[in-house]
């Protein structure tokens, strides 16, 4: 009786083992039938400017939040700015440190997070600003940030104001607790709705603040200003600048399932894979179609479109196949048609994925792939900030 349990278990766990099992292999990519991004519901084909912001943008914008997203709320009853002093500043020589808590009241309720701010003690002022989302908790031994993944000193010196955030400020990155920011504090309502405020939503909201504080400093030009994410903050960076058009150029490094990559293609992490594991990123709609992305009424091929006529950077590492660089890929190239064909942008991606042989920097998109392994490195700020030298 006994083996016959252990049998069955096991039967059970190889059968989810194969469910979990990722497909790295092309020939098994299911053909794409991808939403058009130019077909809006009622059957009316886009092609102007004004049809595409007030007809086809809207319609992809709720699909995306409330299938895929959920709701970033805008509305707060007052804000205010604190500076701190805790951090010595690691770049004396070169930069200022502002460590600047953003406290935000709503319904008697308050909430503070913390950005940390560098800016250029020499150059010409007023500075453009890159912010980055940062998703790794607060660094044990007191560091405000690591070399290479928000490379400080290399931005002050090429002329950029530069910031960061640690993502658990706003919205802890763990299923059990992610409610305990503003979530529960600020926006309880959202709580339950199948079309709700989730962790990325509150991590872009949170960028948000950064950006109303970038807009009344006298040293900034929030008019050039860069928004980089990395991973899961990649796939936040899309999203938040879809919501927030103030922000310049928007750069998702390595976004995979969820972000730059298509999810009818199936390839490494899958919806079901991604839900299933963060249940606390997306929203609760977006579990509809684990298993079922063919039922998905849109793809990620339609998010750049959202951002469009502002600049969108993707890029991929060749060896972090779970995010599925050749997804991420297709999914610039095919939504890089809201540039050229609505706003008549040189951004026709030419190559196929595996013509690639450098950087496509084109105008207003641009993609790159390295060698390598899952990260954020300076190679690939080195490369983008060629980009935006060419895009700001
Ligand atoms: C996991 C997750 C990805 C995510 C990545 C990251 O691998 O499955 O979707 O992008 O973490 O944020 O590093």
């Amino acid at each position: 009786m006994k083996s016959a349990w252990i049998w069955i278990f096991t039967l059970i766990s190889l059968t989810a083992m194969a469910q979990q099992e990722p497909n790295y292999e092309e020939s098994k990519v299911p053909a794409l039938v991808l939403p058009d991004i130019f077909l809006s519901e009622k059957g009316k084909w886009i092609r102007t400017q004004e049809d595409w912001e007030s007809i086809r943008r809207p319609e992809i914008f709720r699909m995306f939040e409330s299938e895929v997203y959920g709701k970033i709320p805008k509305d707060f009853d007052s804000m205010e700015f604190d500076l701190a002093q805790e951090t010595p500043n690691p770049y004396p020589e070169i930069a200022e440190l502002e460590e600047v808590d953003i406290t935000v009241k709503r319904n008697g309720k308050s909430h503070t997070l913390r950005i940390n701010l560098f800016l250029p003690k020499t150059g010409s002022k007023p500075f453009p600003v890159i912010l980055l989302i940062n998703y790794q908790p607060k660094y044990l031994d007191g560091r405000l940030n690591q070399e290479g993944f928000w490379p400080v000193k290399e931005l002050i010196e090429r002329g950029f104001a530069t910031a960061s955030f640690h993502a658990e400020t706003v919205a802890p990155d763990k299923a059990e607790t992610y409610q305990n920011g503003i979530i529960s504090t600020l926006y309880p309502e959202q709580i339950g709705q199948a079309d709700g405020l989730k962790a990325f939503g509150a991590w872009g909201w949170a960028a948000m603040r950064a950006m109303d504080y970038f807009e009344q400093h006298p040293k900034i030009d929030s008019k050039k200003s860069i928004l980089v994410g990395h991973s899961r903050t990649g796939k936040t960076a899309l999203w938040t600048s879809a919501n927030d058009p103030r922000w310049t150029i928007t750069y998702a490094n390595e976004s995979g399932c969820g972000g730059a990559a298509l999810s009818k293609r199936k390839y490494g992490e899958t919806v079901e894979a991604i839900n299933r594991r963060f249940p606390y990123w997306f929203a609760d709609n977006f579990r509809k179609y684990n298993e079922r992305e063919e039922e998905l009424p849109l793809d990620q091929h339609m998010l750049p479109g959202l951002i469009a006529p502002r600049a969108v950077y993707y890029s991929s590492a060749r060896e972090d196949r779970w995010a599925d660089p050749k997804g991420e890929y297709l999914g610039l190239s095919l939504g890089s048609r809201v540039f050229s064909e609505i706003y008549g942008k040189k951004a026709v991606f030419e190559q196929e994925f595996e013509e690639l042989k450098g950087p496509v920097h084109l105008e207003s998109v641009g993609y790159h792939i390295r060698e390598g392994k899952h990260d954020l490195t300076w190679e690939d700020w080195r490369i983008f900030l060629e980009f935006v030298a060419e895009n700001l």
